[in-house]
């Protein structure tokens, strides 16, 4: 087990891509805070999944865009399992609209939960390392819209390209306590932020014609990359993007 013991606060874990990483963390042997916003009855089933994985969870409620409900979070995970080793920022939201009818309401709702959320969860975890002397892992869910344009999602574009400037300059910043700051830059993964995008088979067709390996991700393609970023094994792994997307970010063909 490549997180025995170690304890993960996971934001926005009761479903999709954070759900994914929570169950995996838990049959790698980690303490699971399975962080969520509406949704206790989903948050429970995680946790308990986790715990049947072999590992423990407790499940969080706690709006990330609140700076005073990533605190709860944290005070809550130390009171359940005495300290945190790993954060996956993971809770995103995206907004579809043509740039020049974005509202105020939409873009400040992407902002403060992709970078806001983010940025405090990574700070309070930073100071909770530096407090207890203890080394620890920072794993941001970006995107592949950190670097590839998607119109129609440009305050989303925006949001993932803060994350990645947040990752690099926390890995350099933060290097000298022993916190390794990574992201994970997911494509056309099968959750439930994409649930247009599955309900709609001639978009499906389009984009599965630009995934080299002809397939949508699945979480468990994700979790795989985030159980190795959070394990000792990546102890000298700070301020990379991991692409896992199927080689969508490069494709190209010319007819
Ligand atoms: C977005 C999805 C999109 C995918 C590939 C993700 O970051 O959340 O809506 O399908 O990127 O473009």
């Amino acid at each position: 087990m490549r997180l025995n013991k170690k304890t993960a606060i996971i934001t926005g874990s009761s479903q999709g891509i954070g759900r994914g990483i929570a169950e995996r963390y838990g049959s790698e042997g980690a303490n699971v805070v399975v962080n969520y916003i509406g949704n206790m009855d989903m948050a429970n089933e995680v946790c308990d999944i986790v715990a049947k994985n072999g590992g423990r969870a407790v499940a969080v409620q706690g709006d990330i865009s609140k700076v005073a409900d990533i605190d709860n979070l944290f005070a809550a995970a130390i009171e359940a399992f005495g300290s945190v080793d790993i954060l996956v920022n993971n809770a995103g939201v995206e907004r579809h609209a043509p740039f020049w009818e974005v509202t105020e309401k939409d873009y400040e709702f992407v902002m403060n939960v992709n970078v806001k959320g983010t940025f405090f969860a990574a700070q309070a975890m930073a100071k909770h390392l530096i407090e207890t002397k203890r080394r620890g892992k920072i794993i941001n869910i970006s995107s592949v819209h950190e670097d590839l344009p998607f119109p129609n999602f440009t305050a989303y574009c925006v949001s993932k390209g803060g994350v990645r400037m947040l990752a690099r300059n926390l890995a350099v910043e933060l290097g000298q306590f022993g916190i390794n700051v990574n992201n994970i830059a997911p494509g056309a993964i099968e959750t439930p932020i994409n649930r247009n995008l599955l309900n709609n088979p001639m978009k499906l067709d389009y984009l599965l014609g630009q995934i080299p390996l002809k397939r949508l991700g699945q979480t468990d393609d994700v979790a795989g990359v985030a159980v190795f970023l959070a394990s000792d094994e990546a102890d000298y792994v700070t301020g990379s993007t991991f692409f896992v997307d199927g080689g969508l970010t490069w494709y190209y063909e010319e007819q």
